[in-house]
């Protein structure tokens, strides 16, 4: 990947379906995807590495049977991670990301996701150095940088990550990797802007869309806010 800046149509807008209404999820799925949105966010949470419970691969083998094509983006906030790629690869993800702490074994997790027909992600806390990725980074499709602690949607964007995502920014293009740099927590209209100039490419946001009357017009006015970035 060059220096250059990157043109708006290399963002990735991924709704995280944390915020959607689960009783209507194909239906909303549908809705962000006819609404503009590249990618769906899929956060799985196992009450033992983050505070909080969602949902497992059942439901994404379900928006799978429902007929959702687009790619789904499997975020791992469990531990351990072994057992649960292997279901949510055959549940259909194309994207499967966890965070290294929950691994005993981290590059033999990521080679797991790969030779399963996946696109391996890291995920890195806002605490995680990004030092703890770099030698795995020629590995992975998506570098997840948090900037909220995992658990909770709804959360404000920690400001301190603008320079991890800098720092990402340029260990990829030194790398000349086209990895997609993810950012996951409180992204919304008024951080998205802030977010692209930091390097990122692709902006996970489930409150700023989901909590939105109309999710065309959300999408498209966070698409606007990065335009010309
Ligand atoms: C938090 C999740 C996020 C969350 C983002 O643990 O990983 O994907 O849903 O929600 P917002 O965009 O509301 O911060
Ligand atoms: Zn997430």
């Amino acid at each position: 990947m060059s220096t250059e800046k990157l043109s708006a149509n290399s963002y990735s807008i991924a709704p995280s379906i944390l915020s959607a209404d689960f009783a209507r999820l194909g239906e909303e799925v549908e809705a962000v995807l006819a609404a503009g949105a590249d990618i769906i966010h899929f956060d799985v949470m196992d009450n033992h590495y983050v505070p909080n419970l969602s949902f497992g691969p059942m439901i994404c083998s379900a928006l799978r049977k429902y007929g959702i094509t687009a790619p789904i983006d499997v975020h791992l906030m469990v531990e351990p991670v072994d057992d649960l790629i292997l279901q949510f690869a055959d549940a259909g993800a194309t994207y499967i990301s966890f965070h290294p702490e929950a691994s005993k074994h981290v590059d033999r997790s990521l080679q797991l996701i790969r030779e399963k027909g996946c696109k391996p992600g890291l995920a890195l806390n806002p605490a995680s150095n990004l030092q703890l990725v770099e030698p795995l980074i020629q590995q992975l499709d998506m570098l997840l940088l948090m900037s909220v602690n995992p658990g909770f949607g709804g959360q404000a964007f920690i400001p301190y990550i603008l320079d991890k995502i800098r720092a990402a920014r340029s260990m990829l293009d030194e790398h000349k990797l086209s990895t997609l740099l993810e950012v996951d927590g409180g992204v919304n209209l008024d951080t998205i802007e802030q977010v692209a100039a930091a390097g990122a490419d692709t902006f996970v946001a489930g409150s700023a869309i989901f909590g939105a009357d109309d999710y065309h017009q959300v999408i498209t006015a966070l698409r606007d806010k990065i335009s010309t970035i």
